[in-house]
């Protein structure tokens, strides 16, 4: 299994890139299955969950194959509408292919996701509003079935509580209902806004998107169309927070800044200062000194969640205390024991840490749990003296295009290890 090893304490100045965002790139993948013709895809990142989307993809009956510089996605035929167990168990957003499936050929079958390292991940919000939808909802053998023999009928679908693949799934599978569908309490998130986008190109009639109440006009069919990801903001806030304990200084290139709003105002208040430079570049100066902040994650547009980890090791080099609360998911500290390690003071307690600041980092050798815990772990290691082994990145390969690329070209000393 593959490890990085980094050795901390080294500037980082230069330009790093962003990608195309993963979290816009399932949903526009799954997409795909709507319609007959060929879809292509630009600036979609080179990252392990796309390839498991696109082996999904395939073993549907889609041709995924490269077109000028995109991938090229057409599903002229649903062969075998159903996400397998092995296919699922390594990525729980295989569940965005049920809406598309069921709303192509009537039927899809996917294996229940199990829970993951963050927590439970339920999937019955996107069941109860494929019932709403007029969809039969039956589970066998691990396996959820969705079946609409005669096409699914637009309704007002309410979330009891906000879920992102949820609203994609429901959008995908109400573009091809018969009339008006209402998704109401729908998530904000800008990959939901991707997706409509490339939805509206393919023919489909959609209002509200990025605002909580998403309105749909079902139509008949949908065409191909050409469609650019959006940049990752997960990735490009990642960079910010290293360029906050190291940036001498380092700049971030295509990112959308109004996407990393909430994160940029947060490190603000710590005491990190931008320059926003034109063509979506952030230039970011590592401070003196870092103030701790208080941070509650929230729906988009507030602070994401997939951003928790990662200020948390920022916050171990600033002064004072911070509480950081995880409101979205039920396990999102793995991180925690990791950095104990490292040699930071944090106490836990449900879904509160209190991280005191400012402690050395001493490398040591630690291991990742999730897709963000592992990004943290890197951060933490860029901060730290000496040198840090990180085991299992296969977790940050999930999300994350050549990471250790991107940080040597600025600096940074870490490289890739059997
Ligand atoms: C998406 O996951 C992202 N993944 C996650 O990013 C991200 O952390 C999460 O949204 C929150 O922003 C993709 O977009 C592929 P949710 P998703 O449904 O849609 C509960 C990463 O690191 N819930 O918004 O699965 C759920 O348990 C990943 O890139 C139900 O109870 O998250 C959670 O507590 C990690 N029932 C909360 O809602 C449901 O049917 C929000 O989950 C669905 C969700």
């Amino acid at each position: 299994m593959d490890k990085f090893v980094i050795e901390g304490g080294h500037a980082l100045r230069g330009v790093i890139s962003v990608s195309g965002a993963k979290n816009a790139a399932l949903p526009v993948l799954a997409a795909t299955l709507l319609t007959a013709d060929e879809v292509v895809l630009e600036r979609i990142p080179k990252v392990r969950d796309i390839r498991t989307m696109a082996k999904l993809l395939e073993s549907v009956g889609a041709k995924v194959e490269p077109n000028n510089g995109g991938d090229g996605v057409r599903v002229a035929q649903i062969t075998t509408p159903e996400a397998p167990y092995e296919l699922v168990k390594t990525m729980r957003a295989s569940s965005l292919v049920l809406g598309p499936l069921v709303a192509r050929c009537g039927e899809a079958r996917v294996s229940m996701p199990g829970g993951c390292a963050i927590g439970a991940r339920p999937i019955n919000l996107h069941l109860a509003g494929l019932e709403k939808l007029g969809a039969k909802i039956s589970q066998e053998h691990g396996y959820v079935r969705a079946h609409a023999p005669k096409g699914l009928t637009g309704a007002v679908i309410h979330f009891d509580r906000v879920t992102v693949t949820g609203t994609e799934d429901l959008l995908m599978a109400a573009v091809l209902a018969k009339g008006e569908t209402v998704i109401e309490n729908a998530a904000r998130e800008p990959e939901v806004s991707d997706l409509a986008d490339l939805l509206t190109k393919m023919g489909a009639q959609i209002e509200g998107a990025g605002s909580s109440t998403i309105r749909v006009q079902g139509v008949t069919e949908l065409h191909g169309a050409t469609h650019a990801i959006i940049p990752d903001r997960i990735e490009a806030g990642t960079f910010l927070i290293a360029g906050a304990l190291a940036g001498d200084p380092l700049t971030i290139a295509g990112v959308n800044a109004e996407h990393v709003a909430a994160l940029t105002d947060k490190m603000r208040q710590a005491g990190v200062e931008f320059s926003f430079l034109e063509d979506d570049r952030i230039e970011v100066q590592a401070p003196e000194k870092l103030r701790a902040v208080d941070l509650a994650t929230k729906e988009y547009p507030g602070f994401a969640t997939d951003m928790q980890a990662q200020f948390l090791a920022m916050m171990t080099q600033a002064e004072g205390e911070s509480e950081i609360t995880e409101t979205i998911f039920e396990n999102r500290f793995m991180h925690v024991s990791e950095l104990l390690r490292m040699g930071a003071d944090i106490a836990l307690e449900g879904h509160r840490a209190t991280v005191r600041g400012r402690t050395e980092l001493s490398g040591a050798r630690v291991m990742a749990s999730d897709l963000r815990a592992s990004a943290c772990l890197v951060i933490a290691a860029l901060a730290a003296q000496g040198e840090t082994v990180i085991d299992r990145v296969y977790h940050i390969d999930r999300g994350y295009e050549r990471i250790e690329e991107k940080l040597s070209s600025v600096g940074a000393k870490i490289r890739r290890a059997q």
